[in-house]
């Protein structure tokens, strides 16, 4: 069991501005977030170990009862007696593999993700800084406003609107959504590989990529997606597919 969480990071000076891309630091604002998300982030490992700790009781209930006395016993029965409560060591590994055994922070490698981490305890958390978790880049668009583009390049902003998982900024390194699909494939292999909960402290497209991947979102609706700052996901992988939770910061 374990939980993937996404969100953007704080605001920062550029998002007040409305200017895209850039490499701003924290707005006040967005340290404000960045502080209220560390406390989140501390509270809900507490609340979900917990629930984690509940589900394995109810497990190992549920094998200790089907081996002795039936599966009709009361639940209350596993807190209140002393013989259910050994019953998790007999239970099989595969069974064991819910306990939760860390917790890792992933930013990009620009500074409004690196400072919206800054306020989690280093000792308690493994923080890594990654560059394909940074933002789509948007070429000699870079540092403008939306405004700005529709005037100065009208024939590209309307390109975008048109076809805007497969437009490509113009200029050096400029990238479309489906570049940063590809860009994002080793974050996703590794996020498939590790067994334990991560929260992801990215960006707007990119919350954008990794959402529609986890909750099987078309690349024809992802581009479009909603998602203002100050919101955090949380996707559970299920045997059927994943359960999302979303939480909203209440400045
Ligand atoms: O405005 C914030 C931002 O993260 C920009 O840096 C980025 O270019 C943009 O959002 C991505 O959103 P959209 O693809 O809707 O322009």
């Amino acid at each position: 069991s374990r939980v993937i969480y996404v969100t953007r990071h704080g605001e920062s000076e550029d998002n007040a501005a409305g200017r895209i891309g850039g490499d701003a630091s924290l707005a006040p604002n967005g340290t404000k977030y960045a502080k209220a998300l560390a406390r989140f982030i501390d509270r809900r490992r507490i609340e979900f170990a917990a629930e984690v700790e509940e589900n394995n009781r109810r497990l190992a209930h549920f094998m200790a009862s089907g081996s002795s006395s039936g599966a009709n016993s009361e639940p209350e029965s596993v807190t209140s007696h002393g013989s259910h409560a050994s019953a998790p060591c007999s239970m099989p590994s595969s069974l064991r593999s819910h306990v939760q055994p860390d917790f890792e922070i992933w930013t990009s490698m620009l500074k409004r993700t690196m400072e919206t981490v800054e306020y989690f305890d280093p000792l308690r958390y493994r923080i890594k800084n990654i560059r394909s978790l940074n933002e789509i880049y948007a070429g000699k668009c870079e540092g403008m406003t939306y405004e700005e583009i529709a005037r100065e390049y009208p024939d590209e902003y309307e390109a975008r609107q048109l076809d805007k998982f497969y437009y490509r900024y113009p200029g050096i390194g400029g990238e479309s959504y489906a570049d940063v699909v590809l860009r994002l494939q080793q974050v996703i292999v590794e996020l498939e590989r590790i067994r334990h909960s991560v929260l992801l402290v990215t960006h707007r497209a990119m919350a954008r990529t990794l959402l529609s991947y986890f909750m099987d979102i078309p690349t024809t609706h992802m581009p479009d997606m909603d998602l203002p700052l100050g919101f955090i996901y949380g996707c559970e992988p299920q045997p059927f597919g994943n359960f999302l939770r979303v939480w909203q910061y209440d400045s």
